[in-house]
């Protein structure tokens, strides 16, 4: 059994945490808690163990009616791995805390870029991780461009990848950020950062990527346009998304008009949180002219990365290839592969 603690309990850390418990070769040992919120009181109920973040936090949960299992360091001491789904700035000091518990370290998204550790979409660079002491998932928009120019560039070959980002404000329970009533260039400034992001996994594309942010909290959803290697027709491309994991393929004519279309599927379908896991695809939008493939990509910013962050843990921890760890991900999370 792996033995995992996860530093950091919002969007991205009670997700992780919850798959972690699913997976039966590792063991949830705690998640860290960090102000008295019911966030903490529903994963006590759930039977996880919490640990404070700090000495400041052990008080306020002492005060709160709270038993923890101790700090941050006494998880540490009990893991093979710990995630940190931290806020994005906390990353840096974050790892040095890891590396001198000598405990491997998988991060998320945008923890800090100058940690110089290797980045991670399971798909396209599981082997990079083994023996590596610390990894990055990359953001959910990168996780989901890597998965799809991946699946393409193998079957069919990518000369160049160009994307439009439509961007969610926030995510549901965040009231404090996100725009109302406007769509926000983010940034005013070309290219956008997901571009440079996804050659740190794929070095060899050719991509540049702009953005900007739309009052939704349901899912990114992206314009992508890939020049094609080889002539190849739309059905050639719409067989090699179907060829990869963790990809699906959706249609108007089925429903699905929008993000929310996409969101109601989950639900529907009665995944923990309505979690979308796959890059969606609109299959109907899959349009091929002068060896340029046209489509548009929704990526569930909540969910998309769960699934990585699952097989990181694997992947540096060591034992499994790189399939034998998405497939067992892939079913503990009721993610099907046709
Ligand atoms: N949300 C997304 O769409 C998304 C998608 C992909 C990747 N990511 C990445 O995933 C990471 C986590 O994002 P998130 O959206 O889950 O953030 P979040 O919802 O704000 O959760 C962050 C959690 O970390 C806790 N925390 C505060 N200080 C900490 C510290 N020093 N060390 C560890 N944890 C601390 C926070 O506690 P309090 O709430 O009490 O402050 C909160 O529970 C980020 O790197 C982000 O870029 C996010």
């Amino acid at each position: 059994m792996i033995k995992v603690g996860v530093n950091g309990y919002g969007t991205i850390g009670r997700r992780v945490a919850d798959a972690v418990k699913k997976q039966k070769d590792m063991e949830l040992v705690g998640v860290t808690a960090v102000h008295p919120h019911y966030k903490y009181a529903l994963a006590r109920d759930k039977g996880i163990d919490l640990y404070a973040l700090d000495m400041k936090s052990l008080e306020a949960f002492n005060g709160a009616g709270y038993t923890l299992k101790g700090t941050l360091n006494d998880l540490l001491h009990r893991v093979d791995v710990v995630v940190d789904a931290g806020p994005d700035d906390t990353g840096p000091a974050n790892l040095k805390v890891y590396s001198q518990a000598k405990v491997k370290s998988v991060f998320n998204g945008g923890a800090g870029d100058d940690m110089q550790i290797p980045s991670f979409v399971a798909q396209c660079n599981y082997e990079a991780a083994a023996g590596k002491d610390a990894v990055k998932v990359v953001s959910c928009n990168t996780t989901g461009l890597c998965r799809t120019i991946d699946a393409i560039d193998g079957a069919i070959g990518v000369a160049k990848a160009r994307a439009v980002l439509a961007r969610r404000a926030t995510d549901p329970d965040d009231v404090k950020k996100g725009p109302i009533d406007s769509v926000v260039l983010d940034p005013t400034t070309l290219p956008s950062h997901h571009g440079p992001d996804v050659q740190t996994v794929l070095p060899h594309i050719n991509i540049v990527t702009m953005a900007f942010k739309v009052p939704t909290t349901h899912m990114h959803l992206h314009s992508l346009i890939l020049s094609l290697k080889k002539p190849a027709t739309r059905d050639d491309v719409v067989k090699a998304l179907q060829g990869a994991r963790r990809m699906t393929l959706v249609d108007g004519k089925s429903g699905f008009k929008s993000t929310s279309n996409v969101m109601d599927w989950a639900r529907e379908k009665g995944r923990d949180r309505n979690d979308v896991y796959e890059a969606t695809v609109w299959r109907d939008s899959v349009t091929v002219v002068d060896d340029e493939a046209y489509m548009f990509l929704g990526v569930h910013q909540e969910a998309i990365v769960v699934p990585e962050d699952v097989d990181a843990i694997r992947a540096i921890a060591g034992g499994y290839t790189r399939d034998e760890s998405m497939k067992l991900t892939d079913e503990s999370l009721g993610i099907s592969h046709r």
